[in-house]
């Protein structure tokens, strides 16, 4: 099973695309994740990447479909695969249709998060992720169990996004308005759009994603 988890920065993508890895062996496709990675590795997509994510606008359609490609081709065909943050333009749509098709794969369901943008921001610049694996956290909805360890895996440093400030958040949420959320029409016309109340509890959208699949 394929699907995409569409909404705004800081609806809940990766939180959910994280406990549907864990619960379902499904596997996490997150450009943004693949970008940072990139940006810290100082490989060429992240030197070109840097500064545009600093801006909180949107890297090139051609960079991302590209490492999603690599990503779908290194995975096995049976595991299934979260969109998380991807596609984010028309031209993006267009091209995990063709991704898809060339691995055998197709779209069974797209998730939309629906969401209080003022809310957001809060959601945003509390976040915090483990610095060794990458669980994520927030100062307010999500602390550790044990403070300052990790409940994954015992990790106790932590990191912040640079572009989880509130001039960038702005900036990500109008890049969402203007260019994400019109590509949710091309799914609506293929029958495969469910929405969820992301403003509920973390365990209540995940409770509302699993009724969904299934
Ligand atoms: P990306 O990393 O995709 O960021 P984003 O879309 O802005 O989304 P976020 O990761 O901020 O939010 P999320 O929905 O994952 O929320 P989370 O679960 O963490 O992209 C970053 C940048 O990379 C872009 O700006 C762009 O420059 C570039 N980029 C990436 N993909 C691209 C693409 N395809 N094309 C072009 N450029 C691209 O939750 C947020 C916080 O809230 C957490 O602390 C969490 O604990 C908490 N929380 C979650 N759910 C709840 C809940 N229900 N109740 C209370 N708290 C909650
Ligand atoms: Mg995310």
């Amino acid at each position: 099973m394929d699907i995409i988890l569409l909404g705004p920065p800081g609806a809940g993508k990766g939180t959910q695309a994280q406990r549907l890895e864990q619960q379902r062996g499904m596997r996490q496709l997150s450009t943004g994740d693949m970008l940072r990675a990139a940006v810290k590795a100082g490989t060429p997509v992240g030197l070109k990447a840097k500064a545009v994510m600093e801006r909180g606008e949107l890297v090139s359609d051609e960079i991302v479909s590209e490492l999603i490609d690599a990503e779908l081709t290194a995975m096995g065909a049976s595991t299934g695969a979260i969109f998380d943050g991807y596609p984010r333009t028309a031209a993006q749509a267009a091209s995990l249709d063709e991704i898809l098709a060339s691995h055998g794969r197709s779209l069974d369901h797209v998730i939309e998060l629906e969401v209080d943008e003022d809310a957001l921001v809060e959601r945003i610049t509390g976040r915090f992720t483990c610095a060794s694996c990458g669980a994520g956290y927030h100062d307010t909805f999500k602390q550790p169990v044990v403070e300052g360890v990790c409940d994954s895996c015992g990790g106790t440093e932590f990191k912040r996004r640079p572009d989880d400030n509130e001039e960038t958040v702005r900036t990500r949420m109008a890049e969402y308005r203007a260019k994400t959320a019109p590509i949710l029409p091309i799914y609506e016309e293929r029958g495969i759009v469910s929405r969820v109340d992301g403003m509920a509890s973390i365990d209540e959208v995940t409770g509302a994603i699993d009724a969904i699949l299934g």
